[in-house]
């Protein structure tokens, strides 16, 4: 089994790039099937979701190379517009290839997406926005059939709540559909508007994304782009949480504070040392963070969901007590029973967690999903002792180095 062997109570100190961002570079990935020909994506990252992409991409007929931080994607011998249970199931955003193939070969025959188990994670808003846009949907066999009969085009669709992967989804679709889609409610997140930035690369006519009104001019032909995906603002979260359990000085590079303004905010309330520059975060930490003001997770620019477990692990080592309200997804507090093994205090009340800052103990722990694994890492950081912490299959997912990074800055971490 493998499994990080942590000793804690080491300061970490030092510099660091941030990888790219996973959840920029999967959409990007599927939208290259938009154009013949080959795309070049540079600071993409070595996750195994990035690996699982690539190999839809192949499945599909597309010629895939990798050197170093850069993937080629040659698309002009797309041939396929199925993907099987046992790729789609490795992680949720394959299922943005659904708008993909449906603007690239009028037609998509998909599974149903996997992902981490944060409760229930319908695809009902994806679906509606592709039938919005008149394509023909239909669920039979366990299965996800798709196909525009000549009946799709651009028209106004509205998210009644902004769903990040219908989003990604409708923008796709929507750059196959003659005349101009109008998305109301869309999502503001920043890996928004780095698709919409590879898009435009692509030269398709898209505006607005940041906002909750995203116009995209569809059914002009795509051309393959060289695009670099922007730094992964949950992989720089958790390095921050990591020096607020151990404490110390780190500098991160690679990534716009501006990404993370909701979050930030809440670890210089905690009582980090703060400092930003255009693409550049500097953090120290003196003392332990201290409770804060209730934390509720929110669609962005609020307070962002997956930073909320490594969040709360920096605060299980700190002092005082803080509230946290889980607004995103309904089961996303399953790292909770692991950190009470090394010593927190958390009650947990459906949606509602109150965390109460004392010393940690290192002991045996086992991760779940992505950022709650990344939680018990940063837990075992700023406890005292050892821990041993499994599940790093999850942690691969999303994060392309954590440990060698992280004993980049003094950490005593190794993967065993
Ligand atoms: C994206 O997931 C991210 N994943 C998630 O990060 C992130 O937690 C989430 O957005 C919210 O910020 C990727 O980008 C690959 P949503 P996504 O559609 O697109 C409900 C990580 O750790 N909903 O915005 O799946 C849904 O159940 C991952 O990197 C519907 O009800 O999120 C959830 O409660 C985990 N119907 C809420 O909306 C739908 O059709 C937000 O989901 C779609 C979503």
């Amino acid at each position: 089994m493998c499994e990080y062997q942590i000793t804690g109570g080491r300061p970490l100190a030092g510099q660091l790039t941030v990888q790219g961002a996973k959840n920029s570079v999967l959409p990007i990935l599927a939208a290259t099937v938009l154009a013949d020909g080959e795309s070049e994506i540079c600071n993409c990252p070595d996750l195994s979701d990035v690996t699982a992409t690539l190999e839809i991409l192949r499945l599909l007929g597309c010629k895939v190379q990798r050197e170093g931080g850069t993937v080629r994607v040659d698309t002009s011998a797309l041939e396929c517009s199925h993907i099987p249970q046992q790729l789609m199931g490795e992680l949720r955003s394959s299922v943005v290839f659904l708008g993909a193939l449906l603007a690239r070969c009028g037609s998509a025959q998909l599974a149903y997406p996997g992902g981490c188990e944060l409760g229930p994670r319908p695809i009902d808003l994806h679906l509606m926005a592709l039938r919005t846009l008149g394509a023909d949907v239909r669920e039979m066999r366990g299965g996800l059939y798709c196909r525009n009969k000549g009946t799709m085009r651009g028209r106004e669709l509205c998210l009644p709540m902004p769903s990040v992967g219908a989003t990604e989804n409708a923008m796709l679709a929507a750059c196959g559909c003659p005349g101009v889609t109008t998305i109301v409610g869309a999502a503001r997140e920043p890996e928004i508007e780095d698709l919409q930035n590879f898009l435009r690369a692509m030269g398709a006519q898209v505006e607005g994304a940041g906002t909750s009104t995203i116009r995209i001019e569809g059914g002009h032909p795509l051309h393959p782009a060289r695009y670099t995906v922007m730094g992964d603002r949950m992989a720089a979260a958790t390095y921050l949480c990591a020096v607020g359990a151990a404490g110390g000085c780190v500098q991160l590079h690679g990534v716009d504070p501006g990404h993370l303004t909701g979050f930030l905010s809440v670890l210089e309330e905690a009582g980090a040392d703060l400092h930003t520059g255009q693409n550049s975060i500097s953090m120290a930490c003196t003392t332990p963070f201290n409770g804060v003001r209730p934390v509720r997770t929110a669609p962005y620019p609020g307070f962002p969901t997956d930073a909320q477990a490594p969040l709360m692990a920096a605060l299980c080592c700190g002092t005082g007590t803080t509230m946290f309200v889980e607004n995103m997804f309904s089961s996303r507090y399953r790292h909770v029973d692991e950190l009470m093994r090394m010593g927190a205090d958390i009650q947990v009340d459906g949606r509602v967690a109150v965390v109460t800052g004392r010393p940690l103990q290192g002991a045996r722990v086992r991760g779940t999903d992505l950022r709650g694994s990344a939680a018990l890492v940063v837990a075992a950081l700023g406890a005292r002792g050892e821990s041993r912490v499994s599940g790093v299959r999850h942690i691969l997912r999303g994060y392309e180095n954590l440990d060698g990074d992280l004993r980049s800055l003094g950490a005593s971490i190794q993967y065993i």
